[in-house]
C-alpha cells in the first residue's frame, strides 16, 4: 500500500473540503420523538466526527411529517427540527468533519414499523404505543407489497406541495449549518418509486417514459441547485437497480445521471434496491463492495463524482476502490456503528504514521505516549 493512501488525500468540492474519503452514510435512528433530534442523535453523529471521518450524514430527515418511515425518524419540516440540529452541526465543524443532511419523503414505505418492532406495516401492538397509522401517498396507488398500505395516488397539488417541502427542508438545513446536502432518490421511497416503473404507473407528465418518471426527481434537482449555495455540494443518492424484473437497471440510472450531473448535482450515492421489502432490503446478491461496480459504471459512463457504499469494512480495499478510479468517496454505515473509530484506524492500516495527530487531543496524546512507552 502506498504511503500516502487516496483514502486520506483531501478532496475539493465546490469550495468545500473533506479531510479524507471517508463519508458517514446516512443511518436512520428510529429514536426522534415527532421528528425532533435528541440527545441521542448527537451522540451518535457526535463519535463519527471524533472518530476521524470527513463528511458525516444525518439519517434521512423527512420533509414532510407524513414523509417519515416510522414514528422515530428525524424531521426537517418545520424550523425546530432544524434547530434541533443545530449543535450536531457545530460540533462535528469542531471536530474537522464536514455535517451534511438527507432530506426524503418515504412515499408508500412510510408509516411503518421501526426494525425493531417488526420492520412491517404498523398493527395492533404499535397502536397499543400509541403510534397510529397515517395515509401514505406515491405516484399510484399500488402498494409495496399484499398487507401494506395502499397509497393514494399523488395530485399535481401533492407533487407541488413536496417540491415546495424539499426547498424548504434545505432552507432550513443550510441556516442550521450543513454544509451538504443529499436527496434521497433509492431504497424504494418517493423519488424512487416515481423513478420506477414497477411503482409509477401515471399517465401524466409525471410518469410514462424515462423522460416521465425522471421528471419529478430532476425537478427537485433543479430546485435544489437553486436553492442550495453555488459554493456547496449536493448529492443524490440512487438505488442503481431495483433487482427485479422489468425494474430500473445500470442504463436508466445513467441515464438520470447525466441528467442530473447537467443540473450541477456533485456526487451520486450509489445503492440498490428496497423498491419492494423493507429499508434497503435490496434484491441483489451481496457480497463485500457489492454496489462498487455501480459506482464505477455511473462515474465512467455518466462523467460524474460517484460515491460507493455497501459492505465495505476493510481500508485496503477502500483504497482499491479509490485507486481502480471506481469512485471518489467510500460510504461507511455499519462498520461505523460497530467502531465509530473505523476513518483512525484506516489510517493507521494505510500505513499513516502522524502520532495520533489526527484523533482528538484528548485521546491521540495519550494513545501516542502509550506507543512509545511499548517501544513501538
Ligand atoms: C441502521 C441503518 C439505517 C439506515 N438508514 C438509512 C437512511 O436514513 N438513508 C439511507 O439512504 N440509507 C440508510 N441506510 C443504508 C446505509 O446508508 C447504507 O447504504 C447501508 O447500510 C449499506 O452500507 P454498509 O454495508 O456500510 O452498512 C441505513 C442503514 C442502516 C444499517
Amino acid at each position: 500500500m502506498p504511503s500516502n493512501p487516496l483514502l486520506f488525500t483531501p478532496l475539493e468540492l465546490r469550495s468545500v473540503r473533506l479531510r479524507n474519503r471517508i463519508v458517514i452514510s446516512p443511518m436512520c435512528q428510529y429514536s426522534a420523538v415527532d421528528g425532533l433530534a435528541n440527545d441521542w442523535h448527537f451522540a451518535h453523529l457526535a463519535r463519527f466526527a471524533m472518530g476521524g471521518a470527513g463528511l458525516v450524514f444525518t439519517e434521512a430527515a423527512a420533509v414532510q411529517s407524513d414523509g417519515r418511515i416510522t414514528h422515530g425518524d428525524l424531521g426537517i419540516w418545520s424550523d425546530a427540527h432544524a434547530q434541533a440540529l443545530e449543535r450536531v452541526t457545530a460540533f462535528i465543524k469542531s471536530q474537522g468533519a464536514v455535517p451534511a443532511i438527507q432530506l426524503a419523503h418515504a412515499g408508500r414505505k412510510a408509516s411503518m414499523q421501526r426494525p425493531w418492532h417488526g420492520n412491517g406495516p404498523l398493527d395492533a401492538s404499535d397502536r397499543a404505543r400509541g403510534e397510529h397509522v397515517w395515509a401514505v401517498m406515491a405516484p399510484s396507488a399500488i402498494p409495496m407489497d399484499t398487507g401494506w398500505l395502499v397509497p393514494s395516488a399523488m395530485t399535481l397539488g401533492d407533487i407541488e406541495s413536496l417540491k415546495q417541502s424539499f426547498r424548504d427542508g434545505l432552507a432550513r438545513s443550510l441556516a442550521v449549518g450543513f454544509e451538504v446536502a443529499e436527496i434521497h432518490g433509492a431504497h424504494g421511497y418517493l423519488l424512487h418509486e416515481f423513478l420506477s416503473p414497477l411503482s409509477n404507473k401515471r399517465s401524466d407528465r409525471y410518469g410514462g417514459d424515462i423522460e416521465g418518471r425522471m421528471r419529478l426527481a430532476l425537478e427537485i434537482a433543479t430546485d435544489a441547485r437553486a436553492a442550495w449555495p453555488q459554493d456547496k455540494p449536493l448529492f443524490f443518492r440512487v438505488s442503481a437497480v431495483d433487482g427485479i424484473e422489468g425494474g430500473l437497471t445500470i442504463d436508466d440510472t445513467i441515464v438520470l445521471a447525466r441528467r442530473l450531473e447537467a443540473i450541477g448535482i456533485d456526487v451520486i450515492d450509489c445503492s440498490s434496491g428496497g423498491l419492494m421489502g423493507s429499508a434497503t432490503a435490496a434484491r441483489v446478491k451481496r457480497f463485500a463492495g457489492f454496489q462498487v461496480p455501480y459506482a464505477a459504471a455511473i462515474r465512467r459512463d455518466a462523467d460524474i463524482p460517484t460515491m460507493a457504499v455497501g459492505l465495505i469494512t476493510e481500508p485496503q480495499y477502500a483504497e482499491e476502490v479509490l485507486r481502480n478510479g471506481e469512485a471518489d468517496l467510500i460510504a461507511i454505515g455499519r462498520e461505523a456503528l460497530s467502531n465509530p473509530n473505523w476513518a483512525l484506524h484506516a489510517e493507521e492500516a494505510l500505513g499513516v504514521d502522524n502520532e495520533y495527530a489526527s484523533w482528538p487531543v484528548q485521546a491521540g496524546w495519550w494513545l501516542d505516549k502509550r506507543k512509545k512507552a511499548m517501544g513501538k
